[in-house]
């Protein structure tokens, strides 16, 4: 999180202004945080380099702190460093408090099943965003030998010692995919996962994994079969790395969103390209066009005007590669100011419309037709209003909105929106919108 809004509530836009300029991207909230948890794994010093600066990686950070490691943030211009040094740990229990305020710190029981072979946890409990159970998570780790037993709110499993075996996991689940590789990692023999998720934030935690010594093998038809094989390695054969964070394909899917509702040209630098497919391809339908520049690996987006921006009309959110459902309400706010009508159908959380009754009060008119779907009908102004994040992604769709809409638009709550983006209000303000913390 950066300087600026640690302290701060409050983002305050006036909006109508198209963004004009170039911002860099951040490093990844979902790839750092398994990352993380993989250093507890590894007695020696790591670097991990181009961390975003979000409250969720400070809690990440508190967590493996609790269990004896060592954890050091070095704050640079763009993004910071930390250095984990798991040499010492022998906490197992880590603390509700933090636990509570994260849920991906689920993943820490794979890592630290692999390291101490027992973990004292919360249940990570439930999510504005829908229900999110860990039955999965919890059958790959019972799968490879761990024994888990569950009271009220606690979890405790314990490994005398983890066996590679088959899994296969009725469907995907980047979690509890990462958690599983996680913990078999290390496990004696070969573990083999089905329908593994492949989502880039899961083979970036195989790349680190296996610049640090361990045995990782994408199966060639990997994108059909979600197959995975480890060939588990003793835990001293890992060891220490320096490593660069993949930036974020959902930050960077936002401000592209945040530029087609407010117009203008952005160029956004570290860009993911590889993993934006399909959200180039929305954008590119409701008439963005882009240009790619392979030398310094940045990308241009020359929004359309106002009157030729236009809805696609339909598009559903899927698993990777397809339509990524953190970038569901971001095209959301930016669906509300084109032409036309799109139809959005939320697959993957049962509960990630909260924020359209936000947008409704800015003028939108989205109408939820059922718990998994809404129809978008462009208006021609959105108005500033004081609205409020109830979540992450939606907060962000408010900023877009914000961009988009007549007037003067506050967003409160903005811790919910510092869980995942460094700085959205110096990002836009580099951009040329006239937006700060208040
Ligand atoms: N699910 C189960 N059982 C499980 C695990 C998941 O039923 O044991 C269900 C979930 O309820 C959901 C679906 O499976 O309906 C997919 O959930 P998944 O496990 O893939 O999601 P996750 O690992 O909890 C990560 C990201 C999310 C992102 C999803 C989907 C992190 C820290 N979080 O969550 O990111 O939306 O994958 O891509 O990596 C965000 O950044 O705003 C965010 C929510």
């Amino acid at each position: 999180m950066s300087q600026t809004t640690q302290n701060t509530r409050l983002i305050r836009m006036e909006g109508g202004y198209p963004l004009e300029g170039t911002v860099r991207i951040q490093g990844s909230k979902n790839a750092t945080l398994p990352v993380m948890a993989a250093c507890l794994l590894i007695s020696d010093k790591c670097v991990l380099r181009g961390c975003p600066q979000i409250t969720d990686v400070m809690y990440m950070g508190t967590l493996i702190k609790s269990t004896g490691a060592k954890v050091e943030q070095t704050m640079g211009v763009n993004d910071m460093d930390i250095v984990i040094e798991s040499t010492d740990i022998q906490e197992c229990r880590l603390p509700s408090r933090y636990v509570s305020a994260m849920r991906s710190s689920v993943i820490l029981m794979g890592a630290l099943l692999g390291r101490l072979g027992e973990v004292y946890v919360d249940y990570p409990g439930g999510c504005v965003i829908g229900e999110r159970p860990i039955n999965l998570h919890l059958y790959g780790l019972e799968k490879l030998g761990a024994q888990i037993w569950t009271e009220g709110n606690h979890i405790h499993a314990y490994a005398d010692e983890l066996i590679g075996t088959e899994i296969r996991f009725p469907f995907s689940s980047v979690g509890a995919t990462q958690n599983t590789i996680l913990a078999a990692v290390t496990a004696k023999g070969t573990t083999v996962i089905w329908n593994a998720a492949k989502e880039p934030e899961v083979t970036a935690l195989c790349a680190f994994l296996n610049q640090a010594g361990a045995d990782i093998r994408i199966h060639k038809d990997f994108m059909e079969s979600g197959k995975i094989v480890i060939h588990g390695v003793e835990l001293c054969r890992l060891h220490g790395v320096d490593y660069c964070v993949v930036p974020d394909r959902i930050v960077a899917g936002t401000y592209l969103f945040a530029a087609l509702a407010a117009g203008g040209n952005i160029t956004l630098e570290n860009i993911p390209i590889s993993h934006l497919d399909s959200v180039c391809e929305v954008i590119t339908g409701m008439g963005g066009i882009f240009s790619y520049h392979a030398d310094n690996n940045s990308l241009t987006l020359y929004a359309p005007n106002r009157s030729e921006l236009r809805n696609i009309s339909y598009i559903e959110t899927d698993i990777y590669p397809g339509f990524p459902t953190d970038l569901q309400s971001p095209l959301l706010a930016a669906a509300c100011v084109a032409n036309g009508k799109l139809m959005i159908k939320e697959k993957i959380f049962s509960s990630r419309f909260k924020i359209i009754e936000e947008l409704q009060r800015m003028g939108a008119d989205i109408a939820v037709t059922s718990e998994e779907c809404a129809i978008v009908t462009g208006v021609s102004t959105l108005e500033g209003r004081n609205v409020i994040a109830k979540e992450l992604r939606g907060g962000a769709a408010l900023v877009i909105a914000g961009l988009a809409a007549e007037g003067i638009t506050t967003v409160s709550d903005i811790c919910y929106i510092n869980r995942g983006y460094q700085d959205i209000a110096g990002d836009f303000a580099k951009l040329g919108a006239r937006i700060s913390y208040d």
